[in-house]
């Protein structure tokens, strides 16, 4: 989809819709006014016997019939004045594309001036509203043709000239974050028979050769050579052969420092040897959710190219039952020497980490930042709006809570109290892969605190925050690439000198 910067007045556009905006509880102003006026009146008339009330989310269509030479106008409802952020603008532009594209409008033409007040930047605004609208038309259709044609292109119509170039820097920002969330959407949407490890391992490959990054692929004899015995535990019971890709973005060549991204790349979790029940048990096609994430965060990092070095990590392996799977009582030992009891199969993901932790912090990468569907007991703790965050360093997950707060993505700190170590104690070995009942996000990261050493690390459970079960705003059913969009503001961050590496 092409998306355009021009110089021009709204009113004059060729497109089949054009989108002003309203906030509720106010008269329409600025280019809505002016839309208006050209309308004889209509918005006001409509706001004034209460069919248009401004509020968030709200779409109203209006048949031009002529007075202008688009045929619909939308207006959006941008919510009350005082609330409005660019969280809001993102979910705005996501609904009203949407509906857009339900009524066949393939051209979509909107203004960003007469929202860009209470001190937001227009530039940031514009990024907001392009990755909305991306990210809300975004539809998963490989394997069924769907009953809608694609928008064809969103035109910003920009009335002062000299915005112009500052315009196109936040269209091409919000390009590169939403084609990175929708790659990692569709990886986590791919049914595991087509998304592989070795599939994932592939995409790697595209992803840097297009944005000219390092990359590694490990299989399982090289996994045995480094030691990653937890890993090729849990790859054991697969026909599926499991990879370790890394993934290298040079953008300070002056600094051997580099921030790593490790990702859960579980491309099926039946749960082994102690399966799953097998109620909902297909949505664990998206246990790589960590993984796509990371993958597309080096590509859209590679796009934006920050002065900072990157390294991403994915473990990526099946965790499938069958004669020679892993089984409970066993005990694997991690690239860092530890030995871990295998108490639950279905605690797989912790296991792989563990391997792909040790070796970011062998390779000397610093900040670390791990994403992983990892614990039920995360969903059960915060829901499906927030992404369980676990850090050993305050300044670090300072730096990734504000991140994430400026793309959009929730996220609620959780703690990791030293006294519940205990339940990770193995009466055979260095520690096992599961806690008691209570507070299972919290032991789960806690185990993977044994693998980082020193190095401040924040880790991520995105359980319940990489799907979504029902469309709203910029999110549609199915995968969310929850991650990609704070990993890489954080790696624009920590690249402006945003913290000690
Ligand atoms: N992949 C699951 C966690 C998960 C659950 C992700 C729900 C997305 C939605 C993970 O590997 C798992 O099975 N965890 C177990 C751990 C338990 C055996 C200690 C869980 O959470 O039940
Ligand atoms: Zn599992
Ligand atoms: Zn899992």
């Amino acid at each position: 989809m092409e998306i355009k910067v021009i110089a021009g007045d709204i009113t004059q556009i060729e497109a089949d819709a054009i989108v002003v905006n309203l906030f509720e509880g106010e008269q329409p102003g600025d280019v809505t006014a002016v839309v208006d006026k050209a309308l004889d009146g209509a918005i006001t008339h409509l706001v004034k016997n209460g069919c248009i009330k401004g509020k968030f989310g709200e779409v109203s269509i209006i048949h031009t019939l002529g007075k202008l030479p688009v045929g619909v106008v939308a207006v959006a409802g941008l919510g009350k004045d005082q609330d409005f952020d660019l969280e809001k603008m993102r979910g705005v532009a996501g609904g009203y594309c949407r509906s857009l594209r339900k009524l066949n409008c393939h051209r979509i033409a909107t203004v960003v001036h007469d929202v860009a007040i209470g001190g937001i930047n227009p530039e940031v605004l514009v990024e907001a509203i392009v990755e909305g609208g991306l990210l809300g038309l975004y539809k998963f259709a490989n394997y069924k043709k769907l009953e809608y044609e694609d928008v064809a292109g969103i035109v910003i119509v920009e009335r002062d000239g000299d915005r112009i170039p500052a315009l196109e820097r936040g269209v091409r920002k919000g390009e590169i974050l939403a084609e990175g969330t929708s790659l990692a959407r569709d990886m986590v949407n791919e049914p595991a028979n087509y998304m592989t490890p070795s599939r994932m391992a592939e995409i790697a490959r595209e992803i840097a050769s297009e944005g000219k990054l390092e990359i590694n692929i490990f299989d399982s004899g090289d996994m045995e050579i480094m030691g990653m015995g937890a890993l090729l535990g849990v790859a054991k019971g697969s026909k599926q052969p499991p990879k370790l890709i890394t993934l290298g973005y040079k953008g300070d060549e002056g600094s051997k420092n580099a921030i790593g991204f490790v990702g859960k790349g579980v491309t099926f979790d039946s749960g082994g040897i102690s399966i799953k029940p097998s109620k909902d048990m297909g949505e664990m096609k998206g246990d790589m959710a960590g993984g796509a994430a990371v993958v597309a965060a080096l590509g859209a990092i590679a796009k934006l190219k920050p002065k900072i070095n990157v390294v991403g990590i994915i473990p990526a392996t099946e965790n499938l039952p069958s004669g020679s799977a892993l089984k409970p009582g066993d005990v694997l030992k991690a690239l860092n020497g530890k030995t871990i009891e295998v108490m639950n199969t279905d605690a797989e993901g912790r296991l792989i980490l563990a391997d792909a932790l040790s070796y970011a912090v062998k390779q000397g990468l610093s900040p670390l930042v791990d994403l992983a569907t990892l614990t039920g007991a995360c969903v059960v703790a915060l829901g499906t709006g927030y992404t369980g965050t676990f850090s050993n360093d305050q300044e670090l997950v300072g730096k990734v809570l504000e991140t994430a707060d400026m793309a959009g993505e929730k996220l609620w700190r959780l703690p990791l109290p030293e006294e519940y170590k205990e339940q990770n104690k193995s009466e055979i070995a260095d520690i096992k892969n599961i806690g008691n009942r209570y507070g299972g996000a919290i032991t789960a990261a806690l185990f993977l605190s044994e693998f980082v050493d020193k190095t401040p690390w924040v880790h991520l459970d995105i359980a319940g925050t990489a799907s979504s079960s029902k469309e709203s705003g910029y999110v549609i059913k199915g995968a969310t690439g929850v991650g990609v969009r704070t990993l890489v503001e954080l790696a624009l961050l920590l690249a402006e000198g945003g913290m000690r590496i």
